[in-house]
Order: C-alpha cells, then structure tokens, then sequence
C-alpha cells in the first residue's frame, strides 16, 4: 500500500462524472514503466506511479527491476545513482541495493557494524512487447494476473512511442474511446461522419463500434484505401475495447491504435501507444513486413499532430475542470457514462480490497482473465 493510495479517500460523491475525476487507477494490474528501448543495460530512470517514485534499471545480465525510487539513508532519489553487476548504487552515500530491494552493501566504512536492516520496496517486474510491465498493487494479485495480449504486435508494423499529459486518467479513456471528438481533428482524420453503432459493458470490459463515411477530400487518397471497407466503399468501422485498464481500437480490421495509461499522479497521466498497421496488398501480393517497416516513419508527422491536438485539448479540460469545479457536465453519449462506472468501481473495488484483503468471486474471475486487445 502506499502512500498516495492511502491518504486518497473514496471518490467524494456527486455527480458520476465527478466520481470518476476523483478516482484512482486500480493498482492490481500490470502498467508500463518504460519503453524496454530506452533502459539499456547498465541503465537506470525515473517514473512515477499515483504519486509514488519509481526507479527503474536493468542490470547487467539484462533482467530489468522497478524498485521504489527512494534510499532508506537521506531519502534522495535512487534514480540519481547507477547500476553496479545486477545491483543499483545510491548517487551519495553508495548504499547498495540488490534486485529483491535489500541493502547489500555501504560503499563507505561499517564501523565494525553490520550492515543496517534496510530495504527498498521491489516490484513485480517483466518485459514482453518492447514495453517493462511492473505490478504496483498487492504483489500476491501479481502471481494470478496474467499479462495483456496483443494481438498482431509481431506481425504488423508498427510507431511505438509514449506522451505525457497533464491530465486526469478519466479525462484520457474520455479522449481516447469517445469518437464525439473527432471534430476537434479537422480533416486530419480520415472520418466524416461517425456514429456509436453499439457499446456494451461486461465485467471489466466495454467494447464499443463505431461506423463512419469516409471524407473524400483531396487530403485522404492514401489513407482511405486503408479505412475504406472494400473496393469502391465509402465506409468503415471502428472496434473498440476498454478492458480495464487497457484500450485499443481497430479501425476496419487492418489499423489497430493499442494504449495503455500510467496514472503518474492525480493530474498526470503517460500514455504508452503502439499503432499498428497491418502490411498490405499490392498487385495480389502482401507487401514484406521489412519494406513496410520503412513506411512507418512517413505517417509520424500526421500521428504527431493528431495527438498534440488531443493533449492540448485534454490538457485545458483539465485546467477548465478545476476552474470550474462546481458546473455540471452534461454528456449525451451513453458509452461515456459506461467508462465512468468502471472507473468508479474498479476504484471503490481496490479501495474494498484494502479493507478486506479479498476479492468476490467475479472479481477476481476478472482479475485472473487474459485481457485480449
Ligand atoms: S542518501 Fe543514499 S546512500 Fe546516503
Ligand atoms: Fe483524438
């Protein structure tokens, strides 16, 4: 438990909405730390997990650790220090701290003493998709939840990279699962009219579809081909999955957006992206995934400016939130008040477990479920 997770109380009341705006993110599941890419061995860096430091390193065997990111001694950061054989080395003093969190060495006189009884809190840690996974809840909850799958991550090319924004959690699901917005991206999306075709919430999981008319604007010849249903069509559907605490959309079964949120404190949250482009056919012939690897740096620019319109406009939904804290927020899509009750109860859920130390049979079915993206 930390210190965050108990000085927040239960969602204040009010209004739904305002529920979500004040809930954490369960801690019970596996989130991104990093990219695997920007730790090489002998690496060490810094996140943030609901207000908590994290230090994050791999040692030299390769075999990566989150650890709480904060010596024992003077409290300074660990993050600051370095990696010595499988080991990570306090910048000041040199306590040593091995994988499990121990103090295993003073880099200075002991005094005749042995070493102090002292340790740094180790998370359950792995790695698979290019991405460090650390579980920040219950480490016993670690040894029955299962790891997200991906699908196509192998076989599709893909642009994998992270944005921070300054904002709430439940303002970024919002961004990301409620296609009212797209307005807000202009002809910069290939969509012109969209409408929620359906939405369902199951357990942890909401899928919602969408369906939309292609523009036929002379910005789209390239990218319509790829949302177009089939020949000559002028339509094409979105399918989508928040499955807590996960979200993906698959846009007409070959483009596939994967993202997953690190709730770094109550107004910060990273995003961990993978859009994922099936390889596809020209002249009857798959292009080779090599070749379409190198046509993945070309759609940056236009993915860049798609999510800076979306973190500006998160980002002053934010700031307008707590300006105007006391209006009411009137929504006409039904999905969204679907996100809002998953976010409140898989918060209230944690809170409960905090309590109890137990979890009712459907949660923890839930808990124990493979999540497919
Ligand atoms: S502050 Fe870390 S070793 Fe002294
Ligand atoms: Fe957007």
């Amino acid at each position: 438990m930390t210190q965050t997770q108990t000085a927040r109380a239960a969602p204040r009341g009010g209004s739904l909405a305002r529920r979500a705006r004040d809930a954490g993110m369960s801690p019970h599941h596996w989130y991104p730390a990093a990219f695997s890419h920007e730790i090489p061995r002998g690496g060490v860096t810094s996140t943030r997990f609901s207000g908590d430091d994290l230090a994050v390193y791999r040692g030299a065997d390769g075999v990566v650790q989150v650890v709480e990111d904060r010596c024992p001694h003077r409290q300074i950061k660990l993050s600051h220090g370095s990696v010595e054989g499988c080991n990570l080395v306090c910048l000041y003093h040199g306590w040593t701290f091995d994988r499990s969190g121990a103090l295993v060495d003073m880099k200075h006189d002991h005094f005749g003493k042995r070493l102090p009884v002292v340790s740094v809190r180790a998370y359950p840690t792995r790695e698979r998709y290019g991405i460090v996974w650390f579980f920040p809840g219950d480490p016993e909850l670690a040894t029955v939840t299962p790891l997200v799958e991906i699908p196509h991550a192998d076989e599709w090319a893909s642009l994998r990279f992270h944005y921070t924004w300054r904002a709430h959690h439940s303002m970024i699901i919002d961004n990301l699962c409620n296609l009212t917005h797209l307005w807000v991206h202009g002809s910069w999306v290939p969509y012109g009219d969209t409408v929620l075709a359906d939405h369902t919430l199951v357990g942890d999981k909401i899928t919602l579809l969408w369906e939309h008319d292609l523009r036929r604007d002379w910005m789209h010849p390239f990218t319509s081909r790829f949302f177009r249903k089939g020949k000559g069509s002028n339509e094409s559907d979105t399918f989508m999955i928040y499955d807590y605490p996960y979200q993906s959309a698959l846009s007409n079964r070959r483009v596939r957006s994967t993202n997953f949120m690190l709730p770094m404190d109550d107004t910060t949250t990273r995003v961990f992206t993978f859009q994922l482009w099936e390889p596809p056919t020209l002249a009857g012939r798959k292009v080779p995934r090599p070749l379409w690897d190198l046509a993945m740096p070309a759609l940056k620019p236009v993915a860049a400016e798609i999510f800076r319109q979306d973190g500006f406009t998160v980002e002053e939904e934010q700031i307008s939130y707590l300006r105007h804290i006391d209006r009411p927020i009137p929504e006409p899509n039904p999905a969204v008040k679907r996100f809002n009750e998953l976010t409140v109860r898989k918060w209230e859920q944690h809170l409960e477990y905090q309590r109890t130390g137990s979890l009712s049979e459907a949660d923890l079915a839930e808990q124990t479920r493979t999540k497919v993206l």
